[in-house]
């Protein structure tokens, strides 16, 4: 089993310690889901709260770094080399409606590379982390992507656009060619768990636009140690947002399609 590097494992206890703080405030919003003010506020500063913890642990304990977080946003540092991208609470939709399904997404970049992840799914309290070159591990677990070739056979999660923001209708047409030439789609609510769970061979494959740095960065590198490959839709960066992810194989097969327009002929 490989050790996480002494960085890594400050990202860790950072995860943890946002998690501990998550959970209390989860069991709140159970509580106020049924009072009349509703839980929106509260969930609003969970978030805050959680990556103030972060940041206050790793920028104790590595002075200079900078970092890229959702909520306060870029913060430069005097060292230019290494970065930290921090989602606190990637799911906040499910949160807010006490569905247990989130994760604290923290990711480290050095000289422009990402180069360690970590995904705590709070509630189920299951911690994925990898580190390049050493492999991808849920706890001491080796992960590795799923193995299938066929999209008929693919379980594939996605992510729907919210009322009020952009690309509903490229998001039906997508999902229109991609219900055509998958086994099943899946949509959970946290982008970060849905590449990590590919990586985990949970799901097979995961496609989505428009999300954020903060909502991959920590996924992609436990993805790529355990084999699995993210391509960017129309030949962008996959940081940028608009991704595939699976194994080589699906991903490939899977950006094709959508790239393409749809299934090949006869196979409709
Ligand atoms: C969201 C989740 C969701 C995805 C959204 C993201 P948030 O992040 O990852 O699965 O579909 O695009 O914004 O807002 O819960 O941190
Ligand atoms: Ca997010
Ligand atoms: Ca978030």
């Amino acid at each position: 089993m490989s050790r996480p590097s002494p960085t890594l494992s400050l990202m860790i206890d950072a995860a943890r310690a946002a998690g501990r703080r998550l959970v209390r405030d989860f069991g709140e919003i159970e509580n106020l889901q049924v009072s009349q003010k509703g839980p929106a506020d509260f969930a609003s500063t969970a978030d805050l709260k959680a990556e103030e913890i972060i940041h206050s642990r790793l920028s104790k304990a590595r002075p200079g770094y900078g970092f890229i977080m959702e909520e306060r946003g870029l913060v430069e540092g005097t060292d230019k080399s290494h970065r930290f991208i921090i989602d606190p609470l990637d799911g906040t939709l499910n949160f807010l409606h006490g569905t247990p399904h989130f994760a604290v997404s923290i990711a480290l970049e050095r000289d422009g590379e990402l180069r360690g992840g970590v995904v705590f799914d709070v509630m189920r309290n299951e911690l994925f982390w990898a580190e390049t070159d050493q492999g991808a591990w849920l706890e001491n677990r080796r992960l590795r992507v799923a193995a299938r070739r066929k999209l008929e056979e693919a379980i594939v999660s996605t992510g729907i656009p919210q009322l009020g923001t952009p690309g509903r209708e490229r998001f039906l047409a997508e999902l229109d060619i991609v219900t055509q030439c998958v086994g099943a789609v899946r949509r959970f609510g946290s982008a970060a768990l849905d590449i990590t769970w590919v990586a985990a061979g949970r799901f097979d494959c995961f496609w989505e636009r428009g999300l954020k740095v903060w909502d991959v960065a920590a996924g992609l590198v436990i993805l790529k140690e355990a084999g699995g490959l993210a391509i960017g839709l129309n030949k962008s960066d996959p940081r940028q947002g608009d991704l595939v992810v699976g194994n080589r194989s699906l991903a490939a097969k899977l950006v094709e399609r959508l790239e393409g327009g749809g299934p090949p002929q006869g196979k409709r």
